[in-house]
């Protein structure tokens, strides 16, 4: 079989190499794909937002599967217009890709098929703004309503801050595209989630529960990013609760989509609040996490093509997933001065050393090949992953590998897995 992979981060990193692992995979293409990717899959250049481009990789591969990994070209139409041309294709179409790729789409959604989430209101004016912000009390949270790769969220301390910073998106001062609309929103006080599942458009089927750690200072401080480390155990959720979220808003979302004529057939991630009223839904991903992915595939034990084909398919119920128990961590090592500006091309050293050791994988996303080495090329460079029988254990062995690591200006969090670590009853 042979699959074909869009995307270039940590996330197509995971999938290509758990996609490996499959015994009836004999090929995988990465358009573009990273310089980790080289040994797992042949590279083709493209950009991501090149829609024709990427149309004429698939026709010309003809992948037995193809795989799209990140929100623009979902949000561009990719899925659809393969399976126009034929083409088996996991991920979501563009109008089911909306849940992510428009706020106010997914808001509307929810409060129309009764699935808890945030009061909010949707706004196209600064009127609308100074009418809505009335009824808020600060905290208040602003949002572009498109894609803005994790920079279009504003949470303010005051009505005033709240104005000036939807009249900033209003401006494009803080935004390029993603500012037509946006959403106002009641601040929500828990622990944040990150649950993905499976879908075929008609059955859900989830995959293990991680935490992210989106701020990229120790201590959850100082500005959003895409993800500065993640871990999972399946303690985040107890199975009382995971069934909850599956009947009370994965499923009626899955269920809500396909009566609305947009099945959604791909990765849902759904990011919760776990609040004091119980999980409330803060936005939908329309395709796998970075770095959730990393730690989640580290502890998958059954075969990812039989599962990803399944959705395709419309089969999903008749697949079996087994998980690795115990823990996984993956810790981000970025380039310093991320998520604001960085430098890249600095040689990246003590890969080789991390190879030896068991149960690590270091899965890259910025990284590329110039001039015979491998180099920082992005904000988050690489994902140090480890499995173990416990949290502490998944962690002590992603630090450890972390440490043989190096590349100048190099950053990471080291307390990634701290709420876990310091719950009542943690090991
Ligand atoms: P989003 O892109 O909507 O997931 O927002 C990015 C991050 O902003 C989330 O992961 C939360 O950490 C934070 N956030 C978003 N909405 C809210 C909310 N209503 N209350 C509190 N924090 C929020
Ligand atoms: N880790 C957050 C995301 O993938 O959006």
């Amino acid at each position: 079989m042979k699959i074909l992979i869009f995307g270039s981060g940590g996330r197509e990193h995971a999938l290509a190499w758990a996609i490996a692992k499959s015994d009836r995979v004999t090929e995988i293409v990465c358009a573009p794909g990273n310089g980790g990717m080289a040994s797992l899959a042949r590279l083709v250049p493209v950009s991501l937002s090149d829609l024709g481009a990427m149309v004429e990789i698939a026709l010309r591969e003809r992948a037995d599967l193809t795989v799209v990994g990140p929100e623009l070209p979902l949000s561009l139409g990719l899925v659809d217009a393969l399976q126009q041309r034929g083409l088996k294709v996991f991920g979501p179409t563009q109008a089911a890709a909306m849940l992510e790729s428009s706020k106010s789409f997914a808001k509307r959604f929810l409060q129309r098929h009764n699935i808890p989430t945030a009061n909010y209101a949707v706004c196209t004016s600064a009127e609308e703004v100074d009418n809505a912000i009335e009824f808020f009390h600060p905290p208040i949270v602003v949002k572009a309503d498109g894609l803005a790769a994790g920079k279009g969220v504003v949470i303010c301390q005051s009505r005033r801050s709240a104005i000036e910073a939807a009249q900033g998106l209003f401006d494009g001062k803080l935004l390029g595209s993603a500012e037509q609309q946006l959403v106002i929103e009641e601040f929500l006080v828990g622990e944040e989630v990150s649950f993905l599942c499976l879908s075929d458009g008609k059955h859900v089927a989830p995959l293990v529960p991680a935490q992210d750690h989106k701020r990229v200072g120790e201590g959850d401080t100082g500005p959003n990013t895409g993800g500065m480390g993640v871990y999972s155990t399946d303690d985040i959720l107890e199975p009382e609760m995971q069934e909850w979220i599956m009947h009370h808003i994965a499923r009626p979302t899955i269920r809500g989509m396909a009566e609305e004529g947009t099945p959604f057939v791909g990765v849902l991630y759904i990011g919760l609040m776990m609040t004091a009223r119980g999980p409330q839904v803060l936005e939908f991903n329309a395709r796998f996490g970075d770095p959730e992915t990393q730690a989640i595939l580290m502890r998958l034990d059954s075969d990812l093509v039989d599962a990803l084909e399944a959705c395709v398919e419309g089969r999903l119920s008749e697949t079996e997933f087994r998980w690795k128990p115990g823990a996984s961590a993956c810790v981000i090592a970025s380039s310093g001065g991320y998520p604001g500006s960085f430098q890249t091309g600095f040689a990246i050293a003590g890969l080789e050393d991390v190879a030896a050791m068991p149960n690590v994988q270091i899965f890259h996303s910025g990284t590329a090949i110039s001039g015979g080495k491998l180099r920082t090329s992005g904000g988050r460079v690489l994902g140090v992953t480890a499995v173990g029988a416990t949290l502490p254990q998944a962690l002590v062995l992603a630090y450890e590998a972390m440490g043989k690591v190096h590349f100048q200006d190099m950053y990471y969090r080291r307390d990634i897995g701290h709420r876990a670590l310091h719950k009542p009853g943690a090991h």
